[in-house]
Order: C-alpha cells, then sequence, then structure tokens
C-alpha cells in the first residue's frame, strides 16, 4: 500500500495504472462501513484508492470540524489489513492551493433547502466541491458511498449527471452495529450512556417500515418524535417520511418513500435513514 499526501505525486503515479481504478472517498475514523466499501471496490477493480481528508468547506460548524476525529495511523493499519492500494491523505492547503474550481458555482439544487442542506447551510456545496475535485485527481472508473448519508448520495447522482462525470457510482447499504446503530465515525464520541440510548433512532425507522403501509405517515411521524424525546438525552432536528427520489411529501402509496431523521443523541450528532417500500 502506498500514501500519497501531494496530488501531482499521486497523478503520475496513476497515470502508469492501465487496470480500472475504484475509489473510496472518505473522512478517515475508519469503521467496518467503509472497510466493507473497500472491499467492494477490490472485488470489482484492478486497484483500490481510498482518500482521508477532513474537508473543512463542508463543515458550517466550526466546532464540529475541530472535534471531527482524525486517526491516520489506524486507518493506514485497517487499510493495509484490507488491502487497499493506495492512500491519499492531502492536507488543506494542498487540495485548496490552486482556485482552478469549475464547479465552485454547481447548483446544488433544491438538495440544499431540504432536511441536510437547510440545516447545514453551505455543507453540500462543499460536498460537491471536493467529490468533483478528487474525482478530477484520482479518475477512478468506479466510485463507492454509503447510503447512511442519503442526501449526500443523491447529491453526488445530480453532481455526476450535471457534469456528465466519467465515473459509476455505487450507493451501498449502511452497515449497522448488532443493536441496529448505523455505523458512524461519529459513534467514537458517544458517552456510555449515550451509546445505550442509541438504538432508539434505528427502532423508529423500523416502526416506521412496519407501520407504513397501515397507518397514516404524519401519526408514524409523531409516535417516531416522541419515542425518541421520550428519552431525555435526544434532541431531534427532524423525523420525516418522504418521496425517496424527491424527498417531497407523499402523495400516493406508489411513491418509493424513505425515513430521514436526524437528531443530537448528548451534542453527538446523528443521522440515519431507511427505504419503507
Ligand atoms: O461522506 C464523507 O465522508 C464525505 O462527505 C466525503 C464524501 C468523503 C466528502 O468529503
Amino acid at each position: 500500500m502506498i500514501l500519497f499526501k501531494q496530488i501531482e505525486a499521486l497523478k503520475k503515479h496513476l497515470a502508469q495504472i492501465s487496470g480500472s481504478i475504484g475509489f473510496v472517498p472518505t473522512m478517515g475514523a475508519l469503521h467496518e462501513g467503509h472497510l466493507s466499501l473497500i472491499e467492494k471496490s477490490n472485488s470489482e477493480n484492478d486497484i483500490t484508492v481510498c482518500s482521508i481528508f477532513v474537508n473543512p468547506l463542508q463543515f458550517n460548524n466550526k466546532e464540529d470540524l475541530k472535534k471531527y476525529p482524525r486517526t491516520l495511523p489506524q486507518d493506514m493499519t485497517l487499510l493495509k489489513e484490507h488491502n487497499c492500494d493506495i492512500v491519499f491523505a492531502p492536507n488543506a492547503e494542498e487540495i485548496y492551493k490552486v482556485d482552478s474550481d469549475s464547479v465552485l458555482d454547481f447548483n446544488v439544487g433544491l438538495l440544499d433547502t431540504l432536511f441536510e442542506g437547510s440545516l447545514r447551510p453551505g455543507h453540500f456545496k462543499g460536498v460537491a466541491i471536493i467529490v468533483n475535485k478528487l474525482f478530477d485527481i484520482v479518475k477512478p472508473k468506479h466510485a463507492y458511498f454509503g447510503l447512511k448519508d442519503y442526501q449526500q448520495c443523491m447529491l453526488i447522482d445530480k453532481l455526476v449527471t450535471d457534469l456528465k462525470l466519467p465515473v459509476q457510482l455505487h450507493f451501498c447499504p449502511t452497515l449497522r452495529e448488532s443493536d441496529g446503530l448505523a455505523m458512524s465515525s461519529r459513534n467514537a464520541r458517544l458517552s456510555e450512556l449515550a451509546r445505550q440510548s442509541a438504538p432508539r433512532i434505528y427502532e423508529c425507522l423500523n416502526y416506521a417500515k412496519a407501520n407504513y403501509r397501515t397507518k397514516n405517515i404524519t401519526s408514524i411521524e409523531e409516535w417516531c418524535k416522541s419515542h425518541l424525546l421520550e428519552d431525555a438525552l435526544y434532541t431531534l432536528e427532524y423525523f420525516n417520511i418522504v418521496n425517496a427520489e424527491t424527498l417531497m411529501p407523499i402523495e400516493n402509496s406508489k411513491e418509493k418513500a424513505v425515513a430521514l431523521c436526524a437528531a443530537f443523541l448528548d451534542g453527538v450528532r446523528l443521522i440515519d435513514n431507511l427505504v419503507l417500500n
């Protein structure tokens, strides 16, 4: 496994490779969810590149950026154990040194006004800029993302479609702990008490799935909100059931529906989702 910190060195190395490149962009603090993406990429490509970069542009909250776990040595060990070929771990100066950013004006559209977009102003624009930059550097044939970040997957799909980028996207199922908590780098910040409360989110998502056909949407949403808020460690941002393709309210039962949830659990922001039908 080779580690690159400089764009030009990585590009030079990749230019000599004739096989297919699979790419897993991450912000590090890797867990089994990321590693399953590495394994999928390994099985479908000649080489796998993983990037580790905590992208300041996608953090609207400075404290959150400061607290984001940075664990490069452990990440490197895990990536090596999972047969990743190349790690790209630049710093912010390296990534943002040249202002040749064709995507700075990328129109995130409605995604910027809904759920994560409205609660984290500028977040999706920041994600679009970095993912476009990374795709431009790595030039992957396939790229892999986790569906836990449901809206992010929609954004990346839009980015690739709108800019006609030559990459095939793979959105992969969320990996969960045995009690249902979605794997996330942020879970490491949960206190012992908060960790015990964490499965409530998945309980709500399952309740939504189990009752979607028989109960009305508002009553399901209300049940889920109260189930979370019964636990004093939770502050709810949203729990909504919406059209899985547009994120708009459901108008008829034939539409594909997704339940989306974001909540602070003892100060740690968690998001999760489940497609219901
Ligand atoms: O999902 C993430 O880890 C990040 O948003 C990504 C896609 C690596 C862009 O910084």
